[in-house]
């Protein structure tokens, strides 16, 4: 095969030069050059030279026939997810921490394509696969129950890593979905880096948004997870495609959260949730309850919030643990709340509510492994350690909502009657609100409402305080 030439080209100003160099000579930024293949044609041909035509401006009243192009693939937390299916042509890129479940995933996509269960007609799908060998992939498929039938016939695997031959492949074949698993592992002949390397890993993919956009097809792409959550290789990959889905979860637990963090097509805003079980990845019925702690009686140091992901509201157990420590510099733990905030909220309830937390190690964390980040979440996790420190449950049936200020002021949240509906829906019978500024909330059917306008007058009605006797 012929060689193209490859240049080093920089990320930062665009100038290219032969070899590798750690510094751009033309704009002095550092590790910004990569390796690109220089072609003569140009690297992306519009769609419309592609049809054939120039283009032509279209009013924005006129029906979009793109639109309509879109096939979901029957598994509903994830057609939610991506906005009602996978676009043709476009490029999506799955995102995870190793052994998250995104092989499984990828796998449960071929066979609802291949199955046709999201209502458009099965179609073949083509499975490259660089990170396993094609037995391993069909002992996943066998324990999903994929092997045989027209599905076994319809899923092809294929174990190949270089860009070419699975772009030739995908011409060649034209399946109805592209599957590459990992985009990691393949590499174009065509430059001289290692699979995995930026300048590989971004050609690999410009190859395959090539073919997608060119047949029609849509390109699942799989891509793994460095330590601190973002994708390996280039940041420019995220650019590149279409859609950024990453699973996220705790790999010991069965909870697995599937978010956009970029979608052309659809809101980034929509979580699916899943629960890995025997046979791959089930869809879990009601997420609203699915990541609350499993105890009869309330415990101290648990506080339940309704949060909002996207426009559906999860009830999440917020757990705190405060124990005296005669060290200098307590800890300050905290897993799928943001440490930044635990740090705020402990100065602000040692300052403004009289819970003095510097002679205690302080530990917070989510249960079910999730990590949320809305600000609505500060006041259950303040409760949370006002109820560890002062060794007393909350009020059972109580939930809590709500922002907390420096002055340990409390602040509104946005959807409270949504987030109050689904606590009564799951048997709350009270819910610690801040109070609301010029507009009064609905009240909320089997809900009551305690307003507080302070984090010491709810850290008092959230912990029974207030003279009156907690229900029984
Ligand atoms: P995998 O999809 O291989 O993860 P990734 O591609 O993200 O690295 O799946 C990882 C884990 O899921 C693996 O430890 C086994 C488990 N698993 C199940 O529990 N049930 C199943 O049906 C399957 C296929 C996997
Ligand atoms: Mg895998």
């Amino acid at each position: 095969m012929a060689r193209a030439q490859s240049r080093y080209v920089c990320q930062s100003c665009g100038a290219s030069v032969l070899r590798w160099e750690g510094q751009c000579r033309s704009c002095g930024e550092w590790n910004t050059l990569v390796e690109t293949v220089i072609r003569e044609e140009p690297r992306r041909p519009s769609a419309a030279a592609l049809a054939g035509a120039a283009a032509v401006p279209v009013a924005l009243s006129h029906p979009d026939t793109a639109a309509e192009a879109r096939r979901p693939v029957g598994i509903g937390e994830l057609d939610r997810v991506l906005g009602g299916g996978l676009v043709a042509g476009s490029v999506v890129l799955i995102g995870g921490e190793p052994g998250i479940g995104k092989s499984t995933l990828l796998l449960q996509v071929a066979a609802g394509v291949a199955n046709g269960t999201g209502g458009a007609p099965g179609g073949d799908v083509l499975y490259a696969t660089g990170e396993e060998s094609t037995s391993q992939v069909r002992l996943r498929a066998a324990r999903l129950g994929l092997t045989s039938g027209p599905v076994g016939d319809a899923i092809r695997v294929v174990a190949e890593t270089e860009v070419g031959r699975i772009v030739e492949l995908a011409r060649g074949e034209r399946p109805a979905l592209l599957l590459v698993d990992s985009v990691q592992t393949v590499a174009s002949d065509e430059l001289d880096g290692p699979p995995g390397s930026v300048g590989q890993v971004r050609e690999s993919t410009l190859r395959l948004m090539e073919v997608a956009k060119a047949e029609g097809m849509p390109v699942v792409l799989v891509g793994h997870v460095t330590k601190d959550g973002t994708l390996a290789g280039p940041k420019t990959l995220e650019h590149l495609v279409d859609v950024v889905l990453s699973i996220e979860g705790d790999r010991t637990g069965g909870l697995r959260l599937l978010r956009a963090a970029k979608n052309r097509y659809g809101s980034t805003e929509e979580v699916g949730v899943f629960e890995m079980g025997e046979r791959g990845l089930d869809e879990v019925a009601d997420p609203a309850r699915a990541f609350l702690a499993e105890h009869e009686s309330p415990a101290p140091g648990s506080v339940v919030a309704p949060v909002l992901e996207g426009s559906r509201p999860l009830l999440v157990e917020v757990q705190a643990l405060v124990a005296p420590t005669a060290a200098p510099s307590p800890r300050r733990t905290a897993s799928g709340v943001d440490p930044n905030r635990l740090a705020l909220l402990v100065a602000v309830l040692g300052r403004r509510a009289g819970i003095g937390l510097s002679g205690h190690d302080v530990y917070a964390n989510l249960a079910g492994g999730l990590t949320v980040t809305e600000p609505g979440l500060d006041l259950p996790l303040a409760l949370a350690l006002a109820s560890s420190l002062r060794d007393r449950p909350l009020v059972p049936g109580t939930v809590a909502i709500g922002e907390v200020g420096l002055l340990g002021e409390l602040r509104s949240v946005g959807g409270l009657d949504r987030r109050l509906r689904e606590a009564a829906r799951l048997g709350f019978t009270r819910a610690i609100v801040p109070r609301a500024h010029g507009r009064e909330t609905a009240p909320v059917p089997g809900v009551e409402a305690v307003v507080a306008g302070s984090l010491s007058d709810a850290i008092r009605e959230a912990l029974g305080d207030t003279g009156r006797r907690p229900p029984s």
